[in-house]
């Protein structure tokens, strides 16, 4: 097939997105939107200007002024900010006021890759390839605990495993939006894989929609 290829990718939390889709750019020399960050930068923004996480109001107002360069990465990969952006996901005002910015990003020249929840499904819905990413809850949960405990925050296994689940719930739970698997995603459990054996399914999937 023809024309720009934009790769989704899509899954919960933990589930290895955002280290494959960083990949997948670098292979494909495309740039790379980590559309989670938006929602945490959001979510931020709401708790710096002293409103309550769940005040839709003032989310939505948010949304369609804040800067996104006031942000530094690493302050945005903590596990209550995390918790934060998922509720701020969940709101109407919020997913709305972030699709133009996705889909501009999406429509390069050259192509991107982009990592979410709803890539697929609602922001880049022709896009030519789509990942979804998948492990089990407790796969996920290790890998969190061991990056967490890697930026010095301590939290034991059991309780990030209880987040995880928490944030499945609500991301799949949600009416806007909902976390799932696009009908035409490709499936791609990585439990039992390591990071190079992820990487190498992922570029076989990609390159077959490519040729196909
Ligand atoms: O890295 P991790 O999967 O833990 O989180 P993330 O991708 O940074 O996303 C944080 C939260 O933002 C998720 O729990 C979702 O609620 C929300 N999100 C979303 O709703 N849609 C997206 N495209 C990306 C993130
Ligand atoms: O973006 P998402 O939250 O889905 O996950 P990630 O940040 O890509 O991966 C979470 C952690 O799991 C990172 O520390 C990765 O290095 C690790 N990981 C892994 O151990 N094995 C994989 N197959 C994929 C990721």
């Amino acid at each position: 097939s023809k024309g720009r290829l934009v790769i989704a990718v899509d899954g919960p939390a933990a589930s290895g997105k955002g280290t494959l889709a960083r990949r997948l750019a670098a292979h494909y020399a495309m740039p790379y939107l980590d559309t989670g960050l938006l929602y945490r930068m959001v979510a931020r923004a709401v708790l710096e200007a002293g409103h309550d996480i769940r005040d839709a109001e003032a989310a939505g107002a948010i949304v369609s002024t804040f800067d996104e360069s006031a942000f530094a990465e690493d302050s945005l990969r903590g596990r209550e900010i995390g918790e934060a952006a998922s509720v701020v996901a969940a709101m109407p005002a919020v997913r709305s006021g972030l699709i133009a910015r996705q889909r501009r990003f999406a429509a390069q020249s050259g192509g991107a890759v982009l990592d979410g929840r709803d890539i697929g499904t609602v922001i880049c819905p022709q896009a030519r390839a789509k990942l979804f990413v998948t492990a089990t809850p407790e796969v996920r949960a290790a890998r969190r605990h061991k990056e967490l405990a890697g930026r010095g925050e301590a939290a034991t296994f059991e309780g990030i495993l209880a987040d995880i689940r928490r944030r499945d719930a609500r991301d799949s739970g949600r009416s806007d939006a909902p976390l799932k698997a696009a009908d035409d995603a490709v499936i791609l459990d990585t439990s039992a894989l390591t990071i190079e054996e992820a990487v190498a399914k992922a570029i076989a999937i990609v390159d077959a929609r490519r040729a196909g």
